[in-house]
């Protein structure tokens, strides 16, 4: 099984992480957790320059093929290896970002990205997606605490300074995929206590495990 998290910056996925693979943990899954950009040696090394806010000059284009290339480099090595060995996977963003990051909030044409995902993915799709949804006002604050009291790192900054037009059309992004798939995305309200998140997204895969 291949579970994907989304959501704004300062949406709460890696705490909801945690929680999903004690519930699953609990039900007898073996599970690996992961994570784009960066989950390979090579895809840190990616991370590094797309995240540094002192590549502000980024060409957006290359920005896309960068996200791309720590994807091709994440599935053939991560992702397939472990599915194919009866892992669950978690995966800290996937695809989905790219169409809303690249796509929506960038502009580049959705067509472009639809391409690039599938040469890179094949078949590869995640089972179920959870989309973390807040406010940006509140993820963009949540995410700034984090990274003046340094759990989160400066150098990994370089989206949080975007505009706050940019991340309000990141999340519309996020909403309208879900309402064009809602059968694999979820949508879970995470302007609550970590505690109701969990649980919410615990009964949504709950859900999702009798009906498989
Ligand atoms: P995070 O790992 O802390 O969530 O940060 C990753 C950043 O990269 C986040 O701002 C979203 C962005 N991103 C894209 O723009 N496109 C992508 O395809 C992915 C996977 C992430």
């Amino acid at each position: 099984m291949f579970i994907t998290l989304e959501g704004i910056e300062g949406s709460g996925k890696s705490t909801q992480i945690g929680r999903i693979v004690k519930h699953l943990e609990a039900l007898g899954h073996s599970c690996l957790v992961t994570k784009e950009p960066g989950g390979t040696e090579i895809g840190e090394q990616i991370r590094a320059l797309l995240l540094d806010p002192g590549n502000s000059g980024l060409d957006t284009m290359a920005e896309l093929l960068l996200y791309e290339a720590d994807r091709a480099q994440h599935v053939s090595r991560v992702v397939k290896p472990a599915l194919n060995a009866g892992k669950t996977v978690i995966c800290d963003r996937f695809c989905d970002s790219t169409v809303v990051y690249q796509g929506e909030a960038r502009g580049i044409p959705p067509a472009i990205i639809e391409k690039l995902n599938s040469l890179v993915l094949g078949s590869l799709r995640p089972d179920i997606t959870f989309l973390l949804d807040l406010p940006p006002e509140t993820g963009l604050s949540r995410a700034w605490k984090q990274i003046d009291s340094g759990i989160r790192r400066q150098g990994e900054s370089r989206f949080e300074r975007e505009k706050l037009r940019f991340h309000e059309s990141v999340r519309h992004g996020y909403l309208v995929l879900a309402e064009k798939e809602p059968e694999r995305i979820r949508v879970i309200e995470a302007d609550q206590p970590e505690q109701r998140v969990g649980r919410a997204i615990a009964e949504e895969l709950d859900r999702f495990l009798q009906q498989s």
